[in-house]
């Protein structure tokens, strides 16, 4: 890797209200919800330290602030200093980052959407963007359903236009979550008008950016990327994630082969012998398991106890207990955390669950 001596700050937004992940966020912050037993914003925080990152602000919204304040602290934790900035309302990305003006100074900065995901880190385009001397650079991917996100049209490797959710995407590049600026972004953010969603759009700043004639530079991902924003694509970053898990069985004394291929398990984590789990999974800290079967791509939080339950494609956060008493089976589930699942008149196979915060249910 080429050795750039400059400094970058970091960003890390935490706003917004995670509409799309009704009910759980009716109760959690979406960037705050665990993917193998991590927070999706702390895979984030960690793709900006590993490019040399030590200071960082957090925006944060008005929903959960505490929260996020609480699980981040000042980044003593990570070796690093955090700061927070705080948006009252959901006004947009290009709000957000009119907060942290102050907080940058002089000095260029990257801007990550704590509700995404992506594959191989952002190394290589900090260097593309401090060696091409740009004062911005977006990262692209491509995707199957662009009306979703902001799109790029791009002709010979340059970037021309950027539109923020067109009706007709005039290509399938996605603008991704991660947003290279400098100090030029400020001027154009003053000038911008709320969208039709109410919000000041980032895409529209970049695109006045290129307008006045700024150099605004583009790179396409070529690892996977993945924007949070609904229960199916927290499953998908579930299993992406979990696809490069290794194998991690030393904390439970019973080494047998009932723990099949890539298991990561916490500390003081028990199962039986009736139990089996297949990887890729995760195991939380703390999990007491018996006569089930668990995974793939399946993340289990810290201290749940699950009895009797098959469980595949799924996400059970902390403090959940579910006994199906061997006739139940969950998949492709989003279970929130503090939860009861257990089973009652029926025999329930193949149930799929989005349930928030201390749900009971009986299946
Ligand atoms: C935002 C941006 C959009 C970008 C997306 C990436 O969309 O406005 O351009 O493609 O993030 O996650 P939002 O999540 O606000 O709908």
């Amino acid at each position: 890797m080429l050795f750039h001596p400059v400094r970058v700050k970091g960003v890390l937004l935490h706003g917004g209200k995670g509409t799309r992940l009704k009910p759980i966020t009716y109760t959690e912050v979406k960037q705050l919800l665990p993917v193998a037993g991590k927070a999706i914003s702390q895979y984030c925080l960690e793709d900006m330290i590993s490019i040399g990152i030590t200071e960082v602000c957090i925006v944060v919204g008005s929903v959960g602030a505490t929260d996020v304040m609480e699980h981040y602290g000042d980044g003593s934790r990570w070796g690093i200093s955090i700061s927070y900035a705080h948006q009252p309302e959901p006004l947009g990305i290009a709000h957000a980052v009119g907060l942290v003006e102050n907080f940058v100074g002089s000095e260029p900065f990257v801007v990550y959407l704590g509700d995404n995901l992506v594959h191989g880190g952002i190394g290589k385009l900090r260097d593309n963007f401090i060696g091409g001397s740009f004062d911005a650079y977006v990262a692209l991917s491509r995707v199957k359903t662009p009306e979703r996100y902001g799109v790029a049209e791009v002709k010979d490797g340059k970037l021309y236009r950027l539109v923020e959710k067109p009706k007709e995407p005039k290509s399938n590049l996605a603008l991704t979550g991660i947003y290279f600026l400098k100090q030029s972004v400020f001027d154009v953010i003053r000038e911008l008008k709320p969208s039709w969603r109410g919000e000041l759009e980032i895409t529209e700043a970049l695109q006045r950016l290129i307008d006045k004639g700024f150099s605004v530079g583009c790179d396409e991902i070529t690892g996977w990327w993945k924007d949070t924003g609904t229960a199916e694509d927290m499953l998908d970053a579930n299993r992406l994630v979990l696809d490069s898990i290794t194998r991690n069985t030393e904390n439970v004394s019973r080494q047998d082969r009932n723990i099949i291929g890539r298991v990561s398990i916490g500390r003081n984590v028990q199962m039986d012998e009736r139990t089996r789990i297949k990887g890729p999974s995760y195991i939380g800290e703390g999990t007491a398991i018996s006569a089930s079967y668990i995974g793939p791509n399946t993340s289990i939080g810290n201290n749940c106890i699950l009895k009797g339950v098959e469980i595949e494609d799924s996400i059970v956060m902390d403090n959940c207990t579910i006994e199906g008493e061997g006739a139940v089976s969950i998949h492709e589930s989003l279970i929130g955390t503090g939860c009861t699942v257990v089973k009652g008149n029926g025999v329930r196979k193949g149930t799929k669950l989005i349930v928030g915060r201390d749900s009971k249910i009986s299946l």
